[in-house]
């Protein structure tokens, strides 16, 4: 097996968040290909990889034996980060959940503040909550980059504890690093949202009532708060 292909984009544009000699804790680790690249590639020294389910343990596992990696990673069987120990990693990585329980992951983990010095976050859903979180418990987000996998684009984020403030109601849907790096894939990213919306918008067209309306008029304000990026992004 080739680590290297077993790795997508969305895989490898989190993996490359991570720094040089960090040592990752892989939450949801699944396969464990993250975890095997960084240490395979001589990025990080070790890793902890873990997971809540023992089906996706023991997968880890065998995909560490093939590579003759158990002396370097150890699996762990998880929910969230309960089970690492303060300085056992200083860098997570939570890919491939959903936001909402990305944010739950975070908030169980506060006794891990102070010991765990970067997060490599990949929401699948819910970004805007996970962004809203970060903003509201101590987190600033000091990267973020886009990954396209069939058709499907991912937002992958590198986050550090400090303040931020998010100042704008659409950077909560669309981050700003993704604008200020100009990201090759923003353009795409937009497109799709804004058909969503449109679909979203024409559903609610006969739709009666305040919250029909109101549910209305958020969409089209998202949808033209979009477009001006989009806008934008033609210019660059
Ligand atoms: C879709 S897979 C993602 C695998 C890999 N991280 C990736 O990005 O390809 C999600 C994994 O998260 C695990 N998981 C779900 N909830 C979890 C939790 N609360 N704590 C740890 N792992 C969890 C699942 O068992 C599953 O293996």
């Amino acid at each position: 097996m080739d680590i290297n292909k077993m790795m997508t984009p969305r895989l490898m544009s989190a993996a490359g968040f991570v720094s040089c000699g960090a040592t990752v804790a892989d939450v949801g680790t699944d396969h464990a290909y993250i975890p095997i690249w960084l240490v395979k590639n001589g990025v990080c020294p070790g890793a902890v990889a873990m997971d809540i389910n023992q089906g996706p343990i023991l997968r880890a596992e065998e995909n560490i034996r093939k590579f003759g990696l158990e002396t370097k990673i150890r699996t762990k069987l998880s929910d969230g980060l309960a089970a690492l120990e303060p300085n056992e990693a200083d860098t997570v990585v939570i890919a491939g959940m959903g936001g909402i329980l990305i944010n739950q992951i975070l908030e169980n983990a506060a006794h891990l503040y102070s010991s765990i010095k970067h997060y490599v976050l990949q929401p699948m859903t819910a970004i805007e909550e996970t962004r809203k979180f970060l903003e509201q418990n101590g987190f600033f987000i000091q990267d973020e980059c886009l990954a396209k996998e069939e058709n499907k684009i991912y937002t992958i984020m590198s986050v550090v504890r400090g303040q931020m403030r998010i100042e704008k109601e659409i950077h909560y849907y669309i981050g700003e690093k993704l604008i200020e790096n100009r990201d090759p894939l923003l353009s795409e990213l937009l497109d799709g949202k804004m058909y969503e919306l449109g679909r979203a918008i024409a559903s609610l067209q006969f739709a009666k009532g305040e919250e029909a309306a109101q549910k209305q008029e958020w969409f089209l304000f998202l949808r033209n708060e979009m477009n001006k990026i989009k806008e934008a992004c033609t210019l660059w």
